[in-house]
């Protein structure tokens, strides 16, 4: 047994503004098993994680869904928690950098490196929005590209000719938040003087704490020369007003990663953990951070350099994975590749995925590819064929002939012995996160398994009397057999583990040697895994799948569908875009010369509509005066007939009628419908 270490494991924090999806999943995945690896094998671990809850990208987004920031971070929030823990990642505490620990640690580390002399200021100039009053960031910027005169392009580069300029370059430039033309503004920006830290960081990334092929790309920008980190932002900006510095804020990316210390700081108050201990320059805790290979410099060069400088440890090793592809390519929304995590949980389990990335990860930083025909026959051909099928051909014969209770001797021990011997390599291949090496190594024993159960065929020997004990032997070698395979796989699948412990009536642990189940009592089998059904694939594709933009045909209705079937799922972001609202009908009017449609005029608090519905044969003009409905006020208007209608309102209907939706009496003309 080795020292009991003390780790503290941590994530990248997503955005709070968009959901998670299959390729987040990697890294959570990643973590989650080489934590829960790490807590079997008895170290102390914690596994923290939080939203990334500043920025501007959150700011515009709450704006546009007309909802607070904090609003817009609690509810993203909450889904991210929910798709995590239906992935069974298991966080020790799950935080924002929204938070009062994150403001503290933030500000504190910022005063130390100001005291130590680490920040100036400077004046800048920068694009500007006059309509919004916000400095815009290249992103924000768009135009005509000026190499081959492609429309609608960002400030930094092109997608059509791949050129890259600065925004200043763009033909015709637009703020691609308002559409007014930018303007130049000069400001103050607070820098941290990264370049002073050039030597310190020449030597920590060649000290084995990123990957040696990191460790190359971080020298060429360390030999070209660091620049100063531009650490703040103007007002309005969503995130934490920089102390002494009124209308400053601290750059989203300045206290994203300060808000893995933020939620670590939380858990340990709650349970009384000892937060030093694992923060304090000489601390002997191991710190990890497990990211994706885009955002190196923020955790190899500008972390390390602020904890160093504020007298705080540095992390043990930032582990970095590649990029997720499907069948080969890039996510893709169109082939419906872009999966987000809830589209996979409602078609498909999610220890398919887990077993899959673990199949497939490695500690490299090359992209990761879910093909999804080897994905359904990878699941299938080793966990329902080899894993599950082990016990479930012997379970029966121990529960029926033998009372549930296994043999007290082990009928092959060297086969015992090729199964349990392999737990230092499959141990060595988790902790350096060569999680493909483990997966091959305990199917390699899989395989043994099942050729011994097929060589023996307890199933025959079953049939012949006085052979009982010898098939209680086979089995009970079969059913340890799998008791093996399943502590080596619990990291990767702890809900099939959770029910093989209630089926084997044992807790699966990897603390020392594995010892077998000798005269120990089963429980009846219960189904571990099913298959992957191709269908489930198939049905999560076309749910991903975006709607192609629609033919130019005229709108096929001006009333309510009968008998629609449902349309294809859509993504939050896709629903949020049609904007409903509460109106009022203050006048309804026969159309003449048209037998279905009524013509309403509506309120929408302050603004007034004319709207063409099809609802006639279900209402009387008079009767809907007055009346409050609810109306998609951001359709674009449409040509009619009759006249211009600006918009729909919402009516159910089928055979048996056509009903207008009204809300509960109290709301407001113009109030948004969510
Ligand atoms: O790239 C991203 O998605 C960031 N939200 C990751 C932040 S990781 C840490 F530094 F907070
Ligand atoms: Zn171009």
């Amino acid at each position: 047994m080795t020292e009991r270490r003390n780790m503290l494991v941590t994530s990248a924090l997503p955005y709070a503004n968009g959901d998670i999806h299959l390729g987040h999943l990697v890294e959570y995945i990643q973590t989650d098993i080489w934590t829960r690896f790490q807590k079997m094998r008895g170290h102390e671990c914690y596994y923290v994680c939080a939203d990334d809850a500043h920025g501007t990208a959150i700011m515009l987004k709450a704006e546009q869904l007309g909802i607070s920031s904090e609003q817009l971070i609690e509810q993203v929030k909450a889904r991210h928690q929910k798709d995590f823990g239906d992935f069974l990642i298991s966080f020790d505490n799950y935080h924002s950098t929204h938070s009062e620990e994150n403001r503290h640690f933030s500000e504190l580390i910022y005063k130390t490196l100001r005291a130590n002399g680490n920040i100036v200021t400077r004046e800048i100039t920068q694009a500007f929005d006059p309509e919004k009053n916000l400095f815009l960031a290249d992103r924000y910027i768009k135009g005509t590209c000026p190499k081959c005169k492609t429309d609608d392009q960002y400030g930094d580069n092109c997608e059509a000719c791949g050129a890259t300029y600065s925004p200043v370059d763009l033909i015709n430039p637009k703020s691609a938040i308002s559409g007014a033309t930018p303007v130049k503004k000069e400001s103050t920006h607070y820098f941290f003087k990264l370049p002073a830290f050039t030597d310190f960081l020449k030597q920590w990334t060649r000290a084995g704490h990123v990957p040696t092929e990191i460790a190359n790309k971080l020298s060429e920008w360390l030999d070209g020369g660091l620049q100063e980190w531009d650490i703040s932002r103007d007002a309005p900006y969503f995130g934490f007003e920089i102390p002494d510095a009124p209308g400053k804020y601290f750059y989203v990316w300045l206290d994203a990663p300060i808000g893995y210390m933020a939620s670590f700081k939380n858990l340990c108050d709650r349970e009384g953990i000892d937060f030093d201990s694992y923060w304090r320059s000489d601390s002997s805790a191991e710190l990890y951070h497990f990211i994706g290979k885009d955002i190196v410099n923020f955790h190899a060069l500008f972390w390390p350099a602020m904890l160093a400088d504020a007298g705080y440890r540095t992390p043990t090793r930032i582990c970095v994975h590649g990029f997720l592809t499907v069948n080969g390519k890039k996510m893709s929304k169109s082939r419906g590749t872009f999966i987000n995590a809830r589209t996979y949980l409602d078609h498909l389990h999610p220890e398919y995925l887990r077993y899959y990335f673990a199949a497939k990860l490695s500690s490299g930083i090359e992209d990761l590819d879910l093909n999804l025909e080897d994905f359904i026959n990878r699941v299938n051909s080793d966990l329902v064929g080899k894993v599950v099928n082990i016990a479930s051909r012997c379970a029966k014969f121990i529960e029926k002939g033998h009372d549930g209770i296994l043999s007290n001797t082990i009928a092959e021990p060297e086969l015992w012995q090729k199964a349990v011997g392999a737990a230092d390599t499959i141990a060595n291949a988790y902790e350096n996160r060569e999680f493909g090496r483990a997966v091959r190594e305990i199917m390699a024993i899989a395989d043994a398994a099942n050729e011994y159960i097929a060589g023996k065929e307890p199933w025959k020997v079953a049939k012949e009397a006085g052979r009982e004990a010898e098939v209680q032997g086979i089995c009970s070698m079969g059913i340890n057999l799998f008791r093996a395979l399943m502590i080596y796989l619990k990291p990767v699948l702890p809900e099939m583990a959770t029910n093989a412990e209630q089926f084997l009536n044992d807790p699966l642990g990897w603390q020392g040697d594995i010892q077998p189940l000798l005269g120990h009592h089963i429980n009846p089998f219960i189904p571990l895994m099913q298959r992957v059904d191709q269908d489930k694939v198939d049905a999560m594709l076309n749910a991903s799948r975006e709607a192609l933009p629609p033919a130019e045909e005229a709108p096929k209705s001006t009333g309510p569908l009968a008998d629609e079937p449902l349309a294809a799922e859509i993504s939050f972001d896709d629903f949020i875009k049609v904007d409903l609202r509460v109106a009022r009908i203050v006048k309804a009017a026969a159309v003449e010369g048209a037998d279905k449609l009524l013509q309403l005029t509506l309120d929408i608090g302050g603004e007034t509509r004319t709207v063409f519905s099809g609802i006639k044969s279900a209402y009387k003009p008079e009767d809907l005066e007055g009346r409050l409905t609810v109306m998609v006020a951001n359709l674009a208007p449409r040509k009619m007939k009759f006249g211009m209608s600006e918009g729909m309102v919402l009516a159910a209907g089928d055979k048996s009628g056509i009903y207008l939706l009204e809300p509960d009496s109290g709301a407001e003309p113009g109030m948004r419908v969510v």
